[in-house]
């Protein structure tokens, strides 16, 4: 029987999660299997609370019986655990991250999270980030303009569409531009260059922020990742 190796990292990673956490829950198709899994541990009597880090996610959740608490309530970097998917991981685990669209709710609970595990099939680990379309999150005011600016950059920004060719908007009223740096040299001053663009909300590079990648293999084989700097 096939195995799917973003169900097999998607799983692997709940082991991690432990009786009492507070448990960030990524979105994606390989955070899916997480939360589905996270999900059958709570029925079979796991007691933990956990924060969506998109309304797809926090409906998944809400379906399975997970208890979810609201952001607010939880005091800065008090979040246990956070499992996620990502678009790509280098060598030194940072990531792009946001194909789902998810990136500005992922990066906040990945900011205030112990502990980023990254859940992914092999096709995401990469020598160099910059091949899959970097997102950057755009406020609608004036978003050609932002979009300009990103092209300035060598971004060579696309709008995201949703069906019907209108703007692809986020759980949080924003557009996504699509961005191809192609190779990426320098992820940490390119995080801060964007996100020093007015109309830029966030961008979906996430350095020095995971500390393991989990990846799953078709051959049925799992490996792990650690980051040198945790
Ligand atoms: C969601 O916005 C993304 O950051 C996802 O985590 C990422 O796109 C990986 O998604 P898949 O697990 O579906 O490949």
């Amino acid at each position: 029987m096939a195995i799917d190796p973003k169900r097999l990292a998607g799983e692997e990673a709940v082991k991690l999660v432990e009786e009492g956490m507070l448990v960030g829950l990524g979105t994606g198709s390989t955070a899916y299997w997480t939360i589905m899994d996270i999900g059958r541990r709570v029925k079979e009597g796991l007691k933990i609370t956990a924060v969506p880090t998109s309304i797809r996610s926090e409906e998944l959740a809400l379906s399975l019986g997970i208890p979810l608490v609201p952001l607010d309530g939880i005091p800065p970097g008090g979040i246990d655990l956070t499992i996620d998917g990502a678009d790509e991981a280098d060598g030194d685990l940072n990531l792009i991250k946001g194909g789902g669209g998810a990136l500005l709710r992922e990066k906040i609970i990945a900011a205030h999270s112990k502990r980023l595990v990254i859940v992914a099939d092999a096709s995401k680990a990469v020598k160099t980030l910059g091949k899959f379309p970097l997102p950057v999150e755009i406020v609608p005011f004036g978003f050609k303009l932002t979009m300009g600016r990103l092209e300035a950059l060598g971004g060579h920004p696309e709008l995201r569409l949703s069906e019907g060719d209108e703007p692809y908007v986020t759980d949080n009223g924003n557009y996504i531009a699509d961005c191809r740096f192609e190779i990426i040299k320098d992820a940490a001053a390119l995080e801060t260059t964007l996100n020093l663009v007015p109309g830029v909300v966030e961008n979906g590079l996430f350095v020095g922020m995971a500390e393991r990648l989990i990846v799953g293999r078709e051959d049925g084989a799992i490996s792990v990742r650690t980051c040198r700097s945790f």
